[in-house]
């Protein structure tokens, strides 16, 4: 539990560059699971400031968590957009190391595509850092109550309440799309480390449903209790239902 978000973003921001520079020194790569959404700017501010003093993004891959179907990837509301404009625009991550679920896959096509990322992501030798947000339902990624705990990547249905959240950012829920394409729970939960971070009051109760309730389907962040290597990383108002 940090004082503000700022300081908790710029410890996740030091621990991903941790990982990048250690994995430089070995000659590896680094394989990061990337969320969008408001939560994860500041860190992504913070790793452009490390990289405009001087770390490089070459041996990073990244995956992104979900983007809304279908979706245009030069869209204003397209998460191709936002993480070209949060970090990718402004870092030296080779291009085709980035991945992104493609909102504009024939719908025939959606299954192979969502097996296909599955692939590239165990091909890529597994997710090192996943990092999450969450959503008042509960949802990481966008596995909405009644995910499984084993459940892939996949197109899924929005619950009303996220898109009732998105409808500002779409000028209205009626233009917010009804579906998108996610990382499965089972793809977060092989990541071998999950940080989820959540900033502000209104994420308190989730937090602590998420945090101290039981573990269950209608709340897909409790999953997250049996990850072996899982961190939640909050502000103080976040954190503030916590017992
Ligand atoms: C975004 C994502 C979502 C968000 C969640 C919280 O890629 O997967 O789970 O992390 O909806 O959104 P914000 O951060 O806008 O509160």
């Amino acid at each position: 539990i940090y004082d503000d978000s700022d300081k908790a973003s710029l410890y996740v921001a030091q621990e991903i560059s941790k990982l990048i520079v250690l994995r430089q020194q070995q000659n590896k790569n680094v394989v990061l699971g990337l969320a969008t959404g408001s939560t994860p700017t500041k860190v992504y501010d913070f790793l452009v400031k490390f990289h405009k003093e001087g770390l490089s993004f070459k041996n990073v891959i990244t995956f992104n968590l979900d983007e809304y179907y279908p979706m245009e990837p030069d869209s204003i509301h397209s998460y191709v957009r936002f993480m070209n404009e949060h970090l990718f625009d402004h870092i030296d991550v080779d291009k085709k190391n980035i991945h992104i679920p493609d909102g504009t896959v024939n719908k025939d096509n959606i299954r192979e595509f969502c097996d296909n990322y599955e692939k590239k992501i165990v091909e890529a030798g597994g997710i090192d850092i996943q990092i999450l947000g969450i959503g008042r339902t509960g949802h990481i990624g966008f596995n909405e109550p009644g995910s499984s705990i084993t459940s892939k990547t996949r197109i899924i249905r929005l619950d009303r309440v996220t898109r009732l959240d998105a409808a500002s950012d779409f000028f209205g829920e009626e233009n917010v799309p009804t579906k998108a394409i996610t990382m499965g729970v089972g793809t977060i939960m092989n990541a071998r480390k999950v940080i989820l971070m959540a900033w502000g009051e209104g994420k308190a109760n989730i937090i602590k449903e998420s945090v101290e309730g039981k573990i269950k389907e209608s709340i897909p962040a409790t999953f997250l209790q049996e990850h072996p290597n899982c961190d939640f990383i909050l502000d103080q108002a976040a954190a503030s239902s916590l017992t």
